[in-house]
């Protein structure tokens, strides 16, 4: 009996020690972090699902098809009232079941918390029906509630008895630090035995992430500066993959400084996006505010730049030229702004580009770049002290164009950063969000983005490509989802082959210390 146990321990003791020799955690190299492990905050939900750690009742597939994720399907009741059915046996992994009450505990708290979760329904009731159902009403209407669903504000979460979040994606959080996240399989998530640890490591800018990269200290390098490729492709190959993603570039006017349309028309007008996309070393120039892998895209203008036309509109609108080639109306010089924040580098590059167009059509620009702190960027925008805001954006982040066109043009949008108030684009707006058809919502949006070009509320620069770097062991990775869907539940690779010498001393001495064990017990 005793020898039983003795070396049932042994074994047991050997399997640890195994689990430990395999810690060799796939390290994935970002600009971004989730800030904290609270996902009612801001962007915070966002960040979490892109880390493979929280998931949604709905979500996009790689197709940017809506399927189900912790939901199974939706039944319409009523205008305002949606039944949703969620998975029987999904497990927080703190292995608790995600029951119905959880699912609505979160998205009330969502909707409570986070303007975000507020866009598309504005508030929300949601009751648990019975173990598999949950009631949603809403006081806004929705004919798709399965996209409204996937949206990024709307993870599944609940409350550990020790006070930490749990959530149920691929990927649970083991320590969480400022500058790192260590990730271990969620043991409740299928297929939780072939995945590895993973550790997200944060950078300063995409140009410490591509020194490490170049020193082998990341499998996933996620993304690279352009002005890195070159010397990272002679050395690197083929293992650095290029993509389009589903953000695009574009630069908001301040309509109550830039009142003058023909002044906002000029400055679009003048815009070379093809000069953009070149500066940025891929990606298509267009104007229109979805990509064109999207059924959404809509664009028939012109990418290149017009400055004569758009002259001619600034003269029209009384700002001339005077003979220091300076706009100048009534002894007032035409001066902007132009504001860009320094976490998407290819804003930086868009915005050196528009500043030397601007200056070449006579406009006296002041280039702001805000600080690595968010709060800096959320200053001027709450100050409304730019003329121009240079922005990134996922603008299908839900497979479907009303979020973004809510959010941002609705004149109650919470991200309605160029104050438009145009009844017309609301009125649009709510048609799209009571839309049921396919061919009509195509319909609505593109007509939406007709009144949003002539108003010129925003000027769309480009779509971008990306680039990410993989190791050796990484190599098959494949980047989609622009960086919503970094860490995803096929992301695995081949343990052993250490990347760099990626295994800790901790876990070298650990595995020492397990063997030596091993031989002194047996
Ligand atoms: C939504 O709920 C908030 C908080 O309960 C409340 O202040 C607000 O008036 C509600 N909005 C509407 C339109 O009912
Ligand atoms: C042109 O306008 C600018 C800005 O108002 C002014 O500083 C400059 O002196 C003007 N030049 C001439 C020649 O009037
Ligand atoms: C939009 O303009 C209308 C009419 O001028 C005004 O009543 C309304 O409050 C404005 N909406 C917002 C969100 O500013």
């Amino acid at each position: 009996m005793f020898a039983l146990v003795h070396i049932l321990s042994i074994l047991s003791f050997g399997l640890v020690c195994a689990s430990q020799g395999n810690d060799d955690p796939v390290v994935v190299g970002l600009t971004f972090l989730a800030e904290s492990t609270d996902p009612s905050e801001g962007s915070t939900p966002w960040a979490l699902t892109s880390h493979g750690i929280a998931e949604k009742l709905f979500t996009v597939d790689k197709n940017g098809n809506i399927v189900g994720q912790l939901a199974t399907s939706v039944a319409k009741v009523s205008d305002f009232v949606w039944d949703v059915t969620i998975q029987p046996d999904s497990k927080f992994s703190d292995g608790t079941p995600v029951s119905s009450e959880a699912v609505a505990f979160s998205l009330m708290e969502q909707n409570n918390k986070n303007p975000s979760a507020q866009s598309s329904l504005g508030n929300m009731t949601v009751v648990a029906l019975d173990d598999t159902t949950v009631r949603i009403e809403s006081e806004r209407q929705t004919h798709m509630m399965d996209a409204v669903l996937a949206e990024w504000a709307f993870v599944i979460y609940s409350k550990a008895s020790d006070g930490n979040f749990v959530f149920t994606g691929p990927f649970a959080i083991a320590v969480f630090e400022a500058e790192q996240i260590h990730l271990v399989p969620n043991e409740y998530y299928l297929g939780a035995t072939v995945r590895s640890s993973v550790l997200i490591k944060k950078f300063e800018d995409g140009h410490d992430l591509a020194t490490a990269f170049k020193d082998d200290k990341v499998d996933i390098a996620f993304q690279l500066p352009i002005d890195t490729l070159p010397d990272l492709r002679k050395e690197k190959g083929a293992r650095i993959k290029s993509f389009e993603v589903g953000y695009h570039y574009m630069m908001f006017y301040n309509m109550e400084t830039l009142e003058d349309v023909r002044i906002r028309k000029a400055i679009d007008l003048a815009i070379d996006r093809n000069t953009v996309s070149q500066a940025l070393a891929g990606g298509k120039g267009t104007r229109s505010l979805f990509p064109d892998n999207s059924p959404f895209f809509s664009d028939d203008s012109e990418a290149g730049g017009d400055p004569d036309a758009a002259s001619k509109l600034l003269e029209e609108a009384g700002w001339a030229l005077n003979t220091s080639g300076k706009r100048a109306k009534d002894g007032k010089e035409l001066t902007v702004q132009l504001v860009a924040y320094p976490h998407r580098p290819g804003l930086l590059i868009s915005q050196k580009v528009i500043a030397e167009t601007l200056t070449a059509l006579g406009i006296s620009v002041t280039t702001i770049v805000t600080g690595q702190d968010w709060s800096e960027t959320e200053q001027v925008i709450n100050d409304r002290s730019f003329d121009l805001l240079m922005w990134a954006q996922h603008t299908l982040p839900a497979g479907d164009p009303l979020w973004f066109l809510t959010t941002f043009f609705r004149s109650d949008g919470s991200n309605n950063h160029a104050h438009i108030n145009s009844t017309t684009i609301d009125l649009y707006v709510d048609m799209l969000s009571r839309s049921e058809g396919h061919d009509e919502r195509v319909m609505l949006s593109q007509t939406i983005q007709d009144f949003i070009l002539e108003a010129v509320p925003v000027s769309n620069l480009v779509t971008p490509f990306w680039h990410v770097g993989l190791s050796e062991r990484a190599a098959d990775y494949e980047p989609w989802g622009s960086d919503y869907y970094v860490i995803r539940s096929d992301l695995s690779v081949a343990p052993g082959e250490v990347s760099g010498g990626q295994r800790s001393a901790a876990a070298q001495g650990l595995l020492i210390i397990c063997a030596t064990f091993m031989v002194v017990m047996l």
